[in-house]
């Protein structure tokens, strides 16, 4: 999803930073901006420690000179699905990343966003933070918490014209969703598997979520803030 994200965003003119705990994936991302003739820088950080996701706005600015958007979106899903199987740092570890990172890459974004005169940031819930899927105890109980946080952060830094708006997708074709389906099916998942939950009857493409993030990010949604915003297809949640 944030492969998309950064294609689309650099072909409406934006210099992409893509970021990934993943080195390999991070520079593949920002090779294919540039060989689409955009600027991107790729960075290996993990979000769910202060001096990377330091170090991540630091390069992002010293090499494009401002921050103007944030898009935290990086994720994982546990394996375990009965809480009551869970070793505490298999808990700790998804908080980690989804909720902890999502708060570190809104704290330190501030500053440079701040010198920028304002900005928006994007973060990703899901629906699983408003419905409970009953197989993902430690990440439902993060991506309920990424919304609050983005209530929060909105209330908070409105007075420094930055938004804080959260994506909240239903199932999306990524390899994610593959691993959850995989894990639970013993099937692969391709992009026409029906998804009778969503009124759609379908998944999401990457692209369909990341023309939401492009719209939260640009002044076409100048008086959205502090909101959470789904992107299931009609999930009911
Ligand atoms: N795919 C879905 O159906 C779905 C549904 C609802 C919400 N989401 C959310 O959308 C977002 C994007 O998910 P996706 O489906 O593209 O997942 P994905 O697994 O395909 O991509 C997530 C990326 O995050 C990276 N990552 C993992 N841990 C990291 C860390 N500590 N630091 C930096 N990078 C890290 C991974 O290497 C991977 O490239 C996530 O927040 C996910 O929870 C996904």
């Amino acid at each position: 999803m944030g492969r998309a994200a950064a294609l689309l965003f650099a072909a409406e003119g934006a210099a992409i930073a893509a970021v990934d705990i993943n080195e390999a994936a991070a520079v593949d991302t920002a090779q294919r901006v540039t060989s689409q003739g955009g600027r991107a820088l790729g960075i290996r950080a993990d979000v769910s420690k202060s001096a990377d996701v330091k170090q991540m706005f630091a390069r992002t600015v010293t090499e494009f000179g401002r921050l103007d958007i944030v898009y935290n979106n990086a994720a994982i899903i546990e394996e375990k699905t009965q809480l009551e199987d869970f070793d505490d740092d298999d808990f700790d570890r998804v908080i980690a990343v989804n909720l902890r990172g999502v708060y570190l890459g809104m704290k330190y974004a501030l500053p440079h966003l701040i010198a920028a005169g304002g900005g928006a940031i994007i973060n990703t819930g899901s629906i699983a933070g408003f419905t409970s899927f009953r197989g993902s105890p430690a990440y439902t109980a993060a991506k309920a918490g990424v919304v609050a946080l983005t209530k929060v952060a909105g209330l908070q830094w409105g007075k420094h014209k930055i938004r804080v708006n959260a994506i909240c997708p239903g199932p999306v074709f990524t390899p994610m969703a593959e691993g959850i389906h995989r894990r639970m099916t013993g099937r692969e998942l391709r992009p026409t598997t029906r998804m009778p939950m969503s009124a759609s009857g379908r998944m999401a493409m990457p692209e369909e979520v990341a023309r939401v993030a492009l719209f939260l990010a640009s002044e076409d949604s100048s008086y959205i803030n502090a909101t959470p915003i789904t992107v299931d297809g009609g999930w009911g949640v």
